[in-house]
């Protein structure tokens, strides 16, 4: 299975194993050593702040509109992710004076079905944003995605995934553009993390994440690296990077040798880690994470391993650096579509 967040490798129990050793062969006998902090890129704070300047907008669409901006969400299935997200989502709209709901298809739809679903919500009038939740159930098909973005009206694709949207980005011209990278940058720029003249390395090459990120990094003048499971001394080509976004779905991968000493380093990643002996090894025994684990019996592990808080200068949590960023730019990129289908100026 796909994970939630739509840019990583299936999971099993044998991956996780491997992930495990390779882990152990790469950060050795340094287990929980006590580290100098790098400085916290808030994402809740950015989030919180965005979602302040967006009201405004809100409160006057509304009143011109005789309605609230409104965005149709589509969930397919049961992942436990997704339903986490868009639960999320739907709360954060309500509290913004956004109106959202839900149409949930069970997870043996079929892509005719969803398919269906969104031209009902492409020809409403009532809808401005349109949000089909990835990952879609695997027996959907492999291209079951792409034939669903393609066909969400582009000025209703409050994702940026519809290939107008991406040309749009691509030639530095977009109006709707994908939540998390577009996050990212208003995190780095309003923690004044400078971009211009800058070497950024993105690690992994989504459609959702890496390829977006590359590309607005790049319009903002950084000189622009994206890693994949197939690049060579990785972690040599990461280190490279004053600015180093990690969005590869895989637990604690990008250790301390992956970074440029004073690098901002942006942790995309969100597995749900349930094994007991990585989590150990991870976090110390009374730490919060490790408190949490305990609780829930599993934990939300990012990409970039607690050591790297000793060599970056800057990095964001998981929880509450990138996740509360998406949902942010969602509602932004939601009153930026009513506003311009209903003819222009907010
Ligand atoms: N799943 C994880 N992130 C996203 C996102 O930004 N949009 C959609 N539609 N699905 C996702």
């Amino acid at each position: 299975m796909k994970s939630a967040c739509g840019h990583t490798e299936p999971r099993t129990c044998e991956s996780e194993a491997r992930d495990r050793r390779q882990l152990a062969a790469r950060v050795g006998p340094r287990r929980h050593r006590k580290m100098m902090a790098a400085k916290i890129l808030d994402g809740t704070a950015v989030a919180n702040q965005i979602r302040r300047e967006v009201a405004p907008s809100v409160e006057a669409f509304t009143a011109r509109a005789g309605r609230p901006p409104r965005l149709g969400i589509v969930l397919v299935g049961n992942n436990p992710a997704s339903e986490i997200y868009v639960s999320g989502k739907l709360k954060s709209a309500g509290e913004a004076g956004l109106r959202a709901d839900l149409e949930r298809l069970p997870a043996t739809a079929t892509l005719d079905e969803l398919l269906a679903v969104v031209e009902r919500l492409n020809a409403s009038d009532a809808h401005d944003g349109i949000l089909v939740q990835s990952p879609l159930p695997e027996a959907m098909g492999d291209d079951a995605e792409r034939r669903v973005f393609d066909v969400i009206r582009p000025d209703k694709d409050v994702d940026g995934f519809h290939p107008v949207n991406v040309g749009r980005l691509v030639q530095n011209r977009g109006t709707l553009v994908a939540c998390t990278p577009s996050g990212i940058i208003e995190l780095l720029e309003r923690s004044h993390v400078t971009i211009a003249g800058s070497r950024a390395v993105v690690i992994g090459r989504s459609d959702i994440v890496g390829k977006p990120m590359a590309l607005l990094l790049l319009h903002r003048h950084a000189t622009v690296t994206v890693c994949h499971s197939r690049t060579p001394n990785l972690a040599q080509v990461a280190a490279e990077g004053d600015i180093l976004v990690a969005a590869i779905g895989r637990p604690a991968f990008v250790t301390p040798d992956f970074v440029k000493p004073g690098a901002a380093v942006v942790d995309v990643g969100t597995t749900q880690v349930t094994d007991r002996a990585t989590v150990e090894k991870l976090f110390p025994p009374e730490s919060k994470r490790r408190e949490v684990f305990e609780r829930r019996g599993s934990l939300v592990v990012g990409d970039v391993h607690p050591d790297v808080a000793g060599v970056a200068g800057a990095l964001s949590p998981v929880p509450g650096g990138v996740g509360p960023l998406t949902i942010a730019m969602l509602l932004k990129n939601t009153v930026t579509a009513a506003i311009l289908r209903a003819g222009g100026a907010g």
